[in-house]
């Protein structure tokens, strides 16, 4: 089978990683790819937004799979493009991406599906939107309803920076993504990501997981896209688990397929948990980067078959073999992420790395420059690892870290505190 992974990120590299342990796959393609990437499968220059671009290219290279990592082009309809030309797609069409390109659709679907979320109320002007604030209190979350790079959420502690966050937002901050904003009750509890294939009603879950969004120790400072994450989350228990496809998964699905928007792919289920119960943060369309990390370490080969049956509609007959295992990943970022960082610093250590199923280096932001490998992004690498106990994974993925050699770069020491004693 000829496969081609569309992205270029840490996510891809594990994606891409997992393919190629399955004997069933003939040639990879990732595109546009990244250095890791480069030594496991071929990388190309692609437009992965322009859908005709990707249909010719896929013709071209006689694919047979199509795997879509990130958001964008599923917001952009490529997935639609390709499956109207006959390929078997691994991603959303671009009617059901919208349960992540714009909240108040999600927040609709939930009312509809009775599906426990915050409550929340959707403005298209600000006069309105300040008006609900003064008249309901602070702390609220304001969300910019598009897709604003994960940086249109925020989190409000009093009216006064609500204010001045609706401002931001009807001003044109976000830009069209903030043409219209939802403001939403702040819910407390404990956060966890819930990983789900779906092909229209059928839905499989592939995992759990939990990130660390703050770029300082003890979930401190800014928020990031992700400095770190865990699989399995200890706050998932099979009762909470339960909850989740019964109450909020399985009913939003039915929805969707009630009107005419059927999902297909994998959905990344963001969820409060507090008092055994769970309730909807958000969904994104895609695997989590860098929560793909640690579920693609554990799943390995299998990967391949469960996202085949997937695009090809057969989830009813596909199972997950588990093991009783858990994987680390540890983000190394340029320093200065999540504010200004300097590109193109060298990053040395890489060659000796003893890599196998235990320890991957997954690249999210490299390029070659003169034969060495630079830094290109804010969040450079992942060492991902995984063990029989979270504390044999952690060990793993820090030793990683520690054999590279890269003073520009930073990471947090204390990815997993939560779960770890
Ligand atoms: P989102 O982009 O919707 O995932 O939001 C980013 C982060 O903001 C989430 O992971 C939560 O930590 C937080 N968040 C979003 N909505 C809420 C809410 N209603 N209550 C509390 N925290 C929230
Ligand atoms: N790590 C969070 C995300 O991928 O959205």
């Amino acid at each position: 089978m000829n496969i081609l992974i569309l992205g270029g990120g840490g996510r891809e590299h594990a994606l891409a990683w997992a393919v190629m342990q399955n004997p069933k796959c003939d040639k990879l393609i990732v595109a546009p790819g990244n250095v890791g990437i480069a030594e496991i499968a071929e990388c190309a220059a692609l437009d992965i937004l322009d859908g005709g671009a990707v249909v010719e290219f896929a013709g071209d290279n006689a694919i047979d799979l199509v795997i879509v990592g990130p958001e964008a082009p599923l917001a952009a309809g490529v997935a639609d493009v390709l499956r109207e030309e006959g390929y078997s797609v691994f991603g959303p069409s671009a009617a059901a991406a919208r349960l992540e390109a714009s909240k108040s659709f999600t927040k609709e679907i939930c009312d509809a599906a009775k599906a426990p979320t915050a409550a929340y109320a959707h403005f298209t002007d600000a006069a309105a939107a300040k008006a609900h604030v003064r008249a309901g209190g602070a702390p609220l979350v304001v969300k910019a309803d598009g897709l604003a790079a994960g940086k249109g959420v925020i989190i409000c502690e009093t009216v006064a920076e609500a204010e001045a966050a609706l401002d931001d937002m009807f001003g044109g901050v976000f830009g069209g993504a903030g043409a219209e904003v939802v403001i939403e009750e702040f819910m407390t509890g404990e956060e966890a990501s819930f990983f789900v294939l779906v092909d229209g009603e059928d839905v499989l879950p592939i995992g759990t997981a939990q990130d660390h969004k703050r770029v300082g120790e003890g979930d401190t400072g800014p928020n990031t896209g992700g400095m770190g994450a865990y699989s399995p989350a200890p706050v998932m228990t099979d009762a909470i688990t339960q909850k989740a496809l019964d109450e909020i998964v399985r009913p939003t699905m039915a929805e969707m397929v009630r009107r005419g928007m059927p999902y297909s792919g994998v959905l990344y289920v963001g969820l409060m948990i507090e008092n055994g119960q769970p309730r909807l943060v958000e969904y994104n369309v895609r695997f989590g980067d860098p929560e793909c990390q640690v579920l693609m370490m554990r799943l390995g080969a299998q990967a391949l078959d469960l996202v085949q049956a997937c695009a090809e509609g057969r989830l009813g007959e596909a199972r997950v073999s588990w093991a009783d295992d858990h994987a680390m990943t540890v983000v190394l970022a340029a320093a200065g992420y999540p504010g200004d960082y300097a590109k193109g610093t060298v990053i040395g250590g890489l060659d000796g790395l003893a890599e196998d199923s235990f320890h991957q280096m997954f690249h999210a932001g490299t390029v070659e420059k003169d034969g060495k490998v630079v830094a290109s992004g804010g969040r450079v690498l992942n060492a991902t690892a995984r063990g029989a106990t979270l504390a044999e994974a952690r060990a793993r993925a820090y030793a990683l870290v520690d054999a590279v050699d890269w003073p520009e770069g930073f990471c947090r020491r204390d990815i997993g505190w939560r779960a770890l004693p």
